[in-house]
This record gives structure tokens, sequence and C-alpha cells, in this order.
């Protein structure tokens, strides 16, 4: 274990209390200059640490950045995450990156996380709107044992991962919206990128990416999503720790992915067609040539969106952006 890492565990015990400096370099067997040199680094890592001559260290407030050491910190998986955690703190998109390292043999479960992204991509060639510490920006790396038709099943799973970790950490009202945009009181709150490599007729790897407006302001949002996308901050008017957030979506996520490998997809379509709010309403769907308008009759169970026009004639939609009308 690192000396900073080492010197972050004896002031998390000291659990808001001083912890001397001389106490701390003889634990570690460094200098007390070099005590100050990680109490630097540390502060630069985002946690609030006091000092003074007298009394020595005091950790006020613990680092809310994405961390690889804070995410792991009470992580209840077995893979996912507790593998490699790939941390920056400014990347052009979590996604590009995943994708490079899953090209290099990244093993499953690898998690890519960023602070900010320059190039954070959105479904259709749109844009991720990706502020620094103020969203989360992550992409993990599945190799599942699926034909690459599947795939559109793992882009609702997350989907459901994402709409599970709020719905456990906040009392907001959690609704998704076909395929895989997560909401709050009709506002995006939360996209789903996957992307995809097949190797002939199997799945070399999957990359699902997830942007998560956690403490985005309204003020900063661009102009052009002010009013269509929201954060958990908006709702509550509390800053949320980001961290927690994470740690949750990684545990529902490996919940779900090992449920689909063991029993299938019909558990996860059966809740997420609960959250999902959309059978039997009316909604116009974006396809990227025309639009269809129609009432919606069911997912069915590879995912798709079973659609039936005024005329009676029924449709499967693989892929859109869905509007909801009124009845
Ligand atoms: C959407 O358009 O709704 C999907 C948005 C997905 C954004 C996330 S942020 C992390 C990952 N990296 C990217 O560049 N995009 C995804």
């Amino acid at each position: 274990m690192s000396t900073k890492r080492q010197l972050l565990i004896y002031l998390k015990q000291g659990k808001g209390t001083w912890v001397s400096g001389e106490f701390l370099a003889h634990k570690m067997a460094v200098s007390r200059s070099a005590v100050w040199k990680h109490i630097g680094s540390l502060r630069n890592d985002g946690y609030v640490i006091e000092s003074s001559r007298k009394k020595g260290y005091l950790l006020q407030q613990t680092s809310d950045f994405l961390l690889a050491d804070e995410i792991r910190e009470g992580l209840n998986t077995n893979v996912f995450g507790k593998r490699d955690i790939v941390y920056f703190r400014e990347t052009d998109s979590t996604n590009v990156r995943a994708k490079y390292l899953a090209g290099d043999g990244a093993p499953e479960g690898t998690v890519v996380v960023s602070e900010m992204q320059t190039q954070g991509r959105g479904r259709k060639g749109r844009t991720w709107f990706s502020p620094a510490g103020e969203g989360i920006y992550t992409s993990v790396i599945l190799r599942p044992p699926i034909p690459p038709n599947e795939a559109p099943k793992l882009t609702l799973m997350a989907s459901l991962a994402v709409a599970e970790a709020l719905l456990s950490l906040t009392s907001l009202k959690i609704k998704i919206k076909w395929p895989n945009d997560i909401l709050i009181n009709g506002r995006k709150v939360a996209g789903i990128l996957t992307e995809i490599s097949t190797d002939m007729d199997s799945i070399d790897y999957v990359v699902i990416g997830v942007g998560l407006n956690v403490n985005t302001q309204r003020k900063v949002l661009p102009p052009d999503i002010r009013q269509k996308a929201t954060s958990v901050f908006m709702e509550t008017d509390k800053v949320f720790p980001r961290v927690a957030l994470l740690r949750a979506y990684l545990q529902w996520l490996e919940i779900y992915y090992g449920a689909f490998k063991t029993k299938g997809f019909d558990p996860i379509l059966n809740r997420w067609k609960h959250l999902a709010d959309i059978i039997g309403r009316r909604i116009s769907v974006d396809l990227i040539d025309s639009v269809r308008v129609g009432k919606v009759l069911d997912i069915d169970k590879d995912g798709f969106l079973i659609l039936q026009d005024r005329e009676g004639t029924i449709e499967r939609i693989i892929s859109g952006d869905v509007t909801l009308l009124s009845q």
C-alpha cells in the first residue's frame, strides 16, 4: 500500500479528531516533511484536511472525486470495480478509453471513470454535456457470452441498474423512457451509450457508458438542453455524494448482469416495464429517416418496442427517440 493511502487510512481512523504529525511519521516510518507532502497530495485529490502546528491533521471532509479507492471502500461487488478502476481527472470520453482498454484485453468488470469529458458522446452522434465534478461519467467493460443481436438487452439492463441506484438512494420518482433514458419528473437525468465490438458471430466486448447528472445546476446547462435535462441536485436542492451513487450503480449492474446470465432476460424486462410507464401510451418515435406515431402495445422479449398505428399496423422498433403524446 502506498504511503499516501496509509496516511489517509490513519486520518479516517481519527474519525473527526486530530492526528499528530509525529504519530503519523512514526507509524509510516517517514519524515514529518514527507507526511506534509502527502497531505498536500491528498488535498489535491479533494480531501479537506485542516492542519495545525500543535495538533497535527484533521480530516474534515472526505473527497467526492470518483477516486478508485473511494469507490472500492464499501463496494459490494465481486467483479465490477473489484478489478481495474481507471480514473481520469479529464478525458475525451470514457467510452473511447474503455474501448481502447477492451481492445487491449482488459477484463470484464473494468470500470473507467472521469471527473469530466471533453468529448462526451451521446446516442445518435450527439454530445453529452460533462462538466467537471458534477456528474458521473463512467464506462464498464463486459464480455457477455451472447450473440451480438442480443446486445440491446444489455442497454435496457443498464438503464434499470441506473434507475435502481437512484431509487435506492433517493426518494425521487424515477422513470425509464425506452430504450434507455432515465427521467425524473419527465426530464432526463441520465443516458446510456452502449458500444459493441464483434468477432464473427460472437461479442468480443461491450462497453456500457453512463452519463448521470448528479450535482449539475440548471444555470450551467447549455440552453438547448435546459428544458429537457435535470439533475439530482435540481430535483432535491441538495448536493448528493457521487461516489455513493456510482457504487450503487455498479452493485445493481452486477446483480442484473448475474441474473441475465443465469435466469435470462425476462425478470429484468418485467422490472424494467414496471419502471417504464410506456405500455398503452400514445407516442411518436423519431427514427433515422422517418417518424412513427402510435400506441405502445408492449416491449417484446428482445427489448424491441411494439407499436400499433391508427390503421392497426403493428411494427417492431429497435431504437429511436420517443416522445410521449397526450392520449
Ligand atoms: C444518451 O445520449 O442518452 C447517452 C449518453 C451517454 C453518456 C455517457 S457519459 C460516459 C460515457 N462516455 C461517453 O462519451 N458517453 C457515455
